[in-house]
C-alpha cells in the first residue's frame, strides 16, 4: 500500500449481502461493513506497540474484517488507563503501529486507530492483572507507572475502590487546551503511522464522556452546567483533530450514546451532540453506552443497536455496537438501517475469522472465498468441494 493511496478495492466478489458491500467514507472505501472495535490490551511498555499488539491486530485483517480500529491510545501519558496502554505522545511511538497498519493494509484492511485521554478513570490496574499486584521486578519489566489522574471536577470515579480509582485533580482552562493540543499532535502521529481513519474516544465514562455527563462535570466555568457548556470540551476536540487530520479521511467519535441514568447523559443529548459534530465534519457515530459507576443499559443481544438507530435520525453514519454475534443480525442492523457499520469486540477475539465464516452464511460459496487470503482461499474451496460443503 502505498502513501496516499486510500482505496481498498473490494475484492473481486459481487457481494450479495448488505454487510460485505463497500462502504465509501470521504476517500476510503471500506470492502465491507465489518469492524473490530478498539480493545485494550494492557501490553505495551511505554505506549509501544509491540508483537502482541501486531499479531493480535493482524489476525483480524486475515479473517476479513474491513476495518480494525487499534484500542484506546492515550494522547498523554496521564490519558492512559493504566501504564500498559498504546500512547502517541511521542514520535518513538509511530514506527510500531506503521508496522501494523502496513500489514492490515496488504490484507486490504483499512487502519484505524482510537484516540483517547482516560480523565479520572487514568492510572488503574492492568485489568487482567485483577489490581495493583507487580512485583518489583514486574514493575521494571512492565514499565510501571503510577499518577494522579487529572478530569473535569475533583470526584472520583467511586468511593468503592479507593486504591485502583483515585481523587483526580481539576483541570483548569490550560489544562484543558493542552489536552486538546494532545489530541491534535497524536492526530498527527496517527497520519504519519499511515492510519486511514481516527476515532475520538467520547465514550466510557472517560475524559471527554466525563465533561459530557452531569454525573461527572460539576463545573460552573463554560465547560460545566448547561448542555452547551458540557459539550464544549467534546466539540473543540473534534473540531481540532477534524483541522488536524487530512480532508480525503474519516474521523468517527465513539460516545456513550446514553450514560443509563436517571438525570444523566441521554439519547437526545446524544442526537444534538451528533448533529453538532456532522457540522464540525464528524463522519461516523460510534454508539456504546455506560461508563459510569452503578449506572448503565443491561446487557443483552443487540442491546445497543437502538441507539445506533436513534443517532442516525440527526443524518449523520454510524457504528452499532456490542454483543453482536449472529451474522444475519449483523446484515439485518446494515439492510434495516439501523446503523452503516456493524463493529465487534468479544466475538472476534473468539473467531478473527468472523467476517469470512459471516460471509459464506450470507452469501453462500462462490465469490465469497475470494475474502479470504489468498494463500488459503483456493486450499478452503477444494477442502469445502470434498466435503460438498458451502456450495463451493
Ligand atoms: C478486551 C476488551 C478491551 C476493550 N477496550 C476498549 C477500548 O480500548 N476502547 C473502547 O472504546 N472500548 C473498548 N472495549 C469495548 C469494546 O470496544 C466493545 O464496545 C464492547 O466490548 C461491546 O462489544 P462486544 O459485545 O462485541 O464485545 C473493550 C472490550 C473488550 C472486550
Amino acid at each position: 500500500m502505498q502513501d496516499g493511496l486510500l482505496v481498498f478495492p473490494p475484492t473481486p466478489a459481487v457481494a450479495m449481502s448488505q454487510l460485505f458491500s463497500p462502504l465509501t467514507l470521504r476517500g476510503l472505501v471500506l470492502r465491507n461493513r465489518t469492524v473490530v472495535s478498539p480493545m485494550c490490551q494492557y501490553s505495551a511498555r511505554h505506549g509501544l506497540a509491540n508483537d502482541w499488539h501486531f499479531v493480535h491486530l493482524g489476525r483480524f485483517a486475515l479473517g476479513g474484517f474491513g476495518l480494525v480500529i487499534v484500542e484506546a491510545t492515550g494522547v498523554t501519558p496521564e490519558g492512559r488507563i493504566s501504564y500498559g496502554d498504546l500512547g502517541l505522545w511521542g514520535d518513538s511511538q509511530i514506527a510500531p503501529l506503521r508496522r501494523i497498519v502496513d500489514f492490515l493494509h496488504g490484507q486490504h484492511t483499512a487502519a484505524g486507530i482510537q484516540l483517547g485521554h482516560a480523565g479520572r478513570k487514568a492510572s488503574t490496574p492492568v485489568w487482567w492483572r485483577g489490581g495493583f499486584n507487580e512485583t518489583e521486578a514486574e514493575k521494571v519489566d512492565a514499565g510501571y507507572e503510577h499518577w494522579v489522574p487529572v478530569a473535569p471536577s475533583a470526584i472520583p470515579h467511586t468511593e468503592k475502590h479507593p486504591s485502583d480509582f483515585q481523587t483526580p485533580t481539576e483541570l483548569d482552562a490550560a489544562g484543558i487546551a493542552r489536552i486538546t493540543q494532545g489530541f491534535v499532535d497524536a492526530t498527527c502521529r496517527a497520519g504519519q503511522a499511515g492510519f486511514d481513519m481516527v476515532e475520538i474516544h467520547g465514550a466510557h465514562g472517560y475524559l471527554i464522556s466525563q465533561f459530557l455527563s452531569p454525573l461527572a462535570n460539576k463545573r460552573t466555568d463554560r465547560y460545566g452546567g448547561s448542555r452547551d457548556n458540557r459539550m464544549r470540551f467534546a466539540l473543540e476536540v473534534a473540531e481540532a483533530v477534524r483541522a488536524a487530520w487530512p480532508s480525503e479521511k474519516p474521523l468517527f467519535m465513539r460516545i456513550s450514546a446514553t450514560d443509563g441514568s436517571p438525570g444523566g447523559w441521554g439519547i437526545e443529548d446524544s442526537v444534538a451532540l451528533a448533529g453538532e459534530l456532522k457540522r464540525l465534519g464528524v463522519d461516523v457515530i460510534d454508539c456504546s453506552s455506560g461508563g459510569f459507576d452503578g449506572y448503565g443499559l443491561q446487557p443483552a443481544n443487540l442491546y445497543q443497536v437502538p441507539l445506533a438507530r436513534a443517532v442516525r435520525k440527526a443524518g449523520i453514519a454510524t457504528m452499532a455496537v456490542g454483543l453482536i454475534s449472529d451474522p444475519a443480525d449483523a446484515e439485518a442492523i446494515v439492510a434495516n438501517g439501523d446503523a452503516d457499520l456493524v463493529a465487534l469486540a468479544r466475538t472476534a477475539l473468539e473467531d478473527p475469522n468472523w467476517p469470512l465464516h459471516a460471509h459464506h452464511a450470507l452469501d453462500g460459496g462462490g465469490d465469497a472465498y475470494d475474502l479470504w487470503p489468498v494463500q488459503a482461499r483456493n486450499r478452503i474451496r477444494d477442502r469445502d468441494r470434498t466435503l460438498g460443503l458451502r456450495g463451493a
